[in-house]
């Protein structure tokens, strides 16, 4: 099974496994990780907001107009934001790493 590792807002990072065919938001979630996801995937929200790191970005699928529209609303967008339920695990993606964007904020503010 591809593992993936997640960066916590504290800069911790969390090495988990990430089932085929699950999404970020639900492998975040199975890991009790600080994703809200509050409207569940329906692409209504931006609280799934990651930050995947600048080395696998160009190697996942380009996001969606919606998706980009999306990310517009969120809070600390960079340049390799995404929504965490758009993203879907498959084969290649085994060593993804993505940010919470918790720390981006705090560095923000200083
Ligand atoms: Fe709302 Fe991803 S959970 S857009």
């Amino acid at each position: 099974m591809p593992r993936m590792t997640f960066i916590d807002s504290a800069g911790t990072s969390h090495e988990v496994e990430a089932p085929l065919g699950h999404s970020l938001l639900q492998i975040a979630w199975d890991n009790g990780l600080d994703v809200e996801g509050a409207c569940e995937g329906a692409m209504a929200c931006s609280t799934c907001h990651v930050i995947v790191d600048p080395e696998w970005y160009a190697r996942l699928d380009a996001p969606t107009e919606d998706e980009e529209d999306m990310l517009d609303l969120a809070p600390g967008l960079k340049p390799t934001s995404r929504l965490g339920c758009q993203i879907i695990v498959n084969e290649a993606m085994d060593g993804l790493t993505v940010r919470l964007p918790g720390s981006t904020r705090n560095l923000m503010l200083g």
